[in-house]
């Protein structure tokens, strides 16, 4: 997602901010629901879930979604102008799903990369849903354990218990269905 597509997709923006206006971005992302992919292959099934998830939980389909993976070597480093834009449409959401494959029992070290590039408390209580995919149950807590307390210690307000979902069934499954009545309650109001 660019400055462009972003402003276009906003519809009544006219005005693009100057390129590096982060302030600016974030504001137009404001209200937003936002979903941030941490998988090394791309349009990956943690990314349908993610988006499945996302829509369940708001009733449309996230404005944004960013698959870390395209923000390649930036994540290496600091001050990457791809990753402060990603950065900036994070932190304006409203809502936010942050999912990732289990790889070895945690979350991906792709997705630590992205996660790293905040600062303590940076996200400012944006509320937050953690979603991790696996092959199986052996690892359900590895979201609620591992990815949880990192969401956190950026500032993410995580309301909802953390959702651990199968790669095989996570289209149809009751787990998703009963964790959605209780996640609803904490999605935001909508703000024009
Ligand atoms: C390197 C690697 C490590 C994995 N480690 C685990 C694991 O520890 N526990 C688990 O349940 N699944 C593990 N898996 C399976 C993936 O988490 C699971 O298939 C996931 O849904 C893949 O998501 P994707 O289809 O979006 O790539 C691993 C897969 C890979 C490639």
């Amino acid at each position: 997602m660019t400055a462009d597509t972003l402003a276009l997709s906003r519809g009544a923006i006219k005005a693009l901010p100057p390129s590096g206006d982060w302030e600016i971005l974030a504001l137009l992302t404001a209200g937003m629901t936002v979903v941030v992919v941490g998988n090394p292959k791309p349009m990956s099934r943690t990314r349908a879930a993610a988006e499945l998830v996302a829509e369940k939980l708001t009733g449309v389909a996230p404005q944004h979604v960013i698959d870390v993976v395209d923000l390649g070597a930036g994540l290496l480093g600091w001050g990457d102008p791809k990753v402060a834009e990603a950065k900036a449409i994070v932190k304006g959401a409203d809502s936010l799903i942050v999912a990732s494959p289990t790889f070895k029992a945690t979350y991906t070290g792709l997705l630590k990369l992205f996660l790293d590039q905040f600062g303590a408390g940076e996200l400012g209580q944006v509320t937050t849903f953690a979603l991790m995919l696996g092959g199986s149950y052996t690892h359900a807590l590895a979201p609620e354990l591992s990815l949880r307390p990192v969401l956190v210690e950026i500032g993410a307000s995580c309301p909802a218990p953390s959702l651990y979902l199968l790669d095989s069934d996570y289209e149809t499954s009751e787990d998703l269905e009963k964790w959605l009545t209780v996640a609803r309650r904490f999605v935001p109001a909508v703000s024009s």
